[in-house]
């Protein structure tokens, strides 16, 4: 049991860590929660929360996450289909992880509008066919998640018997250029420094996922820490955002510091286990009114309306 931090921490601002609090994921969940937002409710309107994405619209800009192997869970049911489910069901953007293009298909067949994110293979080849395939199956943009190369052991990561390699930005590059020529955006999920991001528009990344991928870097930094230092040299590519969205109000927190749309994750995983699409679609329908909410009380009328100043951390605005 990870011991309880202390209020205040040495420097009287951060809360002072427990030695073995190395689990990015406690960091980020408590990093949200010390977040807090000012009241703008004079002349407010009640919010619209539709979003448009590549000329699609899209009923909110909280998305589903890029699950993988959950079909491998022995359920009576497909949990990768039935979350493709709600999203078709709401129209949301959808997103696919690992999964071979046989079960790719299956998910993207649901209809839903769905990213596929590739694993980082050493055998780039395998990439440029899985982007391939994804295309062919209706892909709404295909990507890697750049932050899964290296493995627990500091080797470069295996998995399911499938080595991972390292990328530069000249593959980024190329990457990017062979989806364009496909005919579809380029994603990089798992930016996580201004350093990388900056890697990225130059290789003509259209769009990053600020994440730490539930905690594959020990001591990660939280995404909502360091996105507006990433908003700052971002330019034109989208900005989106994940880890520990797991209510509206965390979802309030990132658009506010200017993701343009956020990914839930583990959090719509109970009810995807235990039941499926029901259970996923009202975890969204409460995750959309908490977020309507909040930007009622804040006089944010639509998405292109956040505004960062109204968030408060320790005494202090953001
Ligand atoms: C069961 C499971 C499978 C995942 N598979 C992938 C994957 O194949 N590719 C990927 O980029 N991220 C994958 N992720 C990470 C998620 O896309 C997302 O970054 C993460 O779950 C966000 O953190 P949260 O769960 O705290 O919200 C997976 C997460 C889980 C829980």
């Amino acid at each position: 049991m990870e011991k309880e931090a202390q209020w205040p921490g040495p420097d009287g601002l951060i809360p002072a860590l427990p030695k073995n609090a190395s689990n990015a994921a406690w960091h980020t969940r408590r990093f949200l929660d010390e977040i807090l937002i000012e009241e703008r409710i004079i002349g407010t309107k009640v919010a619209d929360i539709s979003f448009e994405l590549w000329g699609k619209k899209f009923s909110s800009p909280i998305m589903m996450p890029a699950f993988s192997h959950l079909n491998k869970a022995g359920l009576d049911h497909k949990p990768m289909e039935e979350y493709a489910r709600a999203a078709k069901n709401l129209g949301l953007v959808n997103w696919v992880g690992m999964e071979s293009d046989e079960d790719y298909k299956r998910i993207a067949d649901i209809g839903a509008e769905t990213i596929r994110i590739i694993k980082p293979f050493e055998d780039h080849e395998k990439i440029r066919s899985q982007m391939t395939f994804a295309v062919r199956n209706k892909a709404l943009a295909v990507g890697i998640d750049i932050d899964h190369s290296i493995g627990a052991d500091g080797e470069k990561d295996v998995v399911d018997g499938e080595k991972m390699g390292t990328l530069t930005e000249e593959d980024l590059e190329s990457f990017a250029g062979f989806a364009h020529q496909l005919g579809v955006p380029f994603v990089a999920k798992g930016v996580l420094s201004a350093r990388d991001a900056s890697a990225c528009k130059r290789a003509h990344v259209d769009a990053i996922v600020v994440s730490h991928h539930h905690g594959r870097l020990p001591f990660a930094v939280p995404p909502a820490m360091v996105l507006p230092e990433i908003k700052k040299v971002s330019g034109k590519m989208i900005v989106f955002a994940d880890c520990s969205v797991d209510d509206g109000r965390d979802a309030y927190k990132l658009l506010a510091l200017g993701a343009e749309a956020v990914s839930t994750g583990r959090a719509i995983l109970p009810g995807l286990l235990k039941e499926g699409t029901p259970a996923v679609e009202e975890k969204i329908h409460q995750m959309n009114r908490q977020l309507k909410e909040l930007m009622g009380y804040t006089g944010v009328a639509g998405l292109t309306d956040f505004d960062p100043t109204v968030l408060w951390y320790h005494g202090r605005h953001f």
